[in-house]
């Protein structure tokens, strides 16, 4: 630990632009971020889900929200964004919004194919490329193991062109972990997306510390469960305990649990409000909960 006076003290020689940097940096101000394979890069350790809120806006009123949400992120640091095919207009919208913005250079544009054989496969990448307007995803993965080895090829070729940076898979489904884990440990991927939350932790036993074990990134769907843990906690004060973290909110304590998985994952909340963007993205700054925290919140949340 640095001493705190010592650090001031030495903070106050400083030039003022290092000054307001490490001030930055003790407020908890940087934003965790997260090594994605493939792309070679470190982003943000909360991105924005895109299912449903974005999936049909009807008019300008039902656009203006989302404009500014994606606006928010990208002025406070935020990269990803998770599309899909499957979310009504998603891709469209996002496409259309990222270019209104002019903001596609500061984005890591994550989407997913859904099809069941090569040929469709191939039609849904470049409808996909259309929508979002570039001539390079960051990053494409199967949706919910749909024709996985099919696809995964028609992955690896965009790949070794350069058209899409990097690789993966999802699921949200129980089910199909089993399937998910032997495809994990057959092909070789770059990102793997799944759903984990404090009060869905089914992911850690077997599918997170494979991914570590791999070295392959992660990214959680459904990390609120939707509205599963909000309608949990509703009405409750936080436990002292939120303080130890600098949680302020429920969303930060639900999000804060998740991205401290020793995994190190990225969390991709449903974001299609403004203020959920300041709210979400706070979670990856400061502390995050210890092995020891997160047992305590465990118990805390099978209590309820
Ligand atoms: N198999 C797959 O590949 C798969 C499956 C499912 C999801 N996904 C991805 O994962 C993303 C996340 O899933 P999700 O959006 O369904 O569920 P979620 O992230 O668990 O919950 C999102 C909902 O939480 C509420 N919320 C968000 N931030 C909040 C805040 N700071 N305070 C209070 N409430 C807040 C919003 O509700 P309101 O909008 O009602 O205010 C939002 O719609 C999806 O958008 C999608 O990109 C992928």
């Amino acid at each position: 630990m640095i001493d705190r006076r010592h650090l001031l003290a030495g903070m106050a020689a400083l030039p003022f632009a290092s000054r307001a940097g490490l001030a930055q940096a003790l407020a908890g101000g940087a934003l965790h971020t997260v090594r994605i394979p493939g792309a070679n890069e470190d982003v943000p350790a909360i991105g924005i889900g895109t299912a449903r809120r974005y999936d049909n806006p009807r008019g300008e009123g039902e656009l203006t929200p989302l404009r500014a949400t994606i606006a928010r992120f990208v002025e406070q640091g935020g990269r990803v964004i998770d599309t899909a095919p499957s979310y009504g207009r998603a891709e469209p919208v996002v496409g259309e919004l990222v270019a209104a913005l002019g903001v596609r250079e500061k984005l890591f544009l994550a989407t997913k194919v859904g099809a069941s054989n090569r040929q469709d496969g191939l039609a849904q990448i470049e409808q996909s490329f259309r929508n979002l307007r570039t001539d390079k995803i960051d990053l494409i993965a199967v949706h919910n193991l749909h024709d996985v080895a099919n696809q995964l090829a028609i992955l690896r070729d965009l790949k070794a062109q350069g058209r899409i940076r990097a690789l993966g898979i999802t699921t949200s489904f129980d089910g199909q972990y089993t399937a998910f884990e032997a495809v994990m440990r057959r092909e070789a991927l770059d990102t793997i997306q799944i759903d984990y939350a404090l009060d869905n932790r089914n992911a850690a036993a077997r599918i997170l510390p494979l991914a570590q074990e791999k070295g392959v990134a992660v990214m959680i769907n459904l990390p609120f469960g939707r509205s599963r843990l909000f309608e949990a906690t509703r009405g409750r004060p936080l436990p002292d305990w939120a303080s130890e973290i600098g949680a302020a909110t429920w969303a930060q304590v639900f999000l804060k649990y998740v991205i401290s998985h020793p995994c190190k994952p990225i969390a991709i909340p449903g974001m299609a409000q403004a203020r959920y963007v300041d709210d979400n993205l706070g979670a990856a700054r400061g502390a995050l909960p210890d092995a020891a925290l997160r047992a305590r919140m465990e118990r805390f949340i099978d209590a309820l």
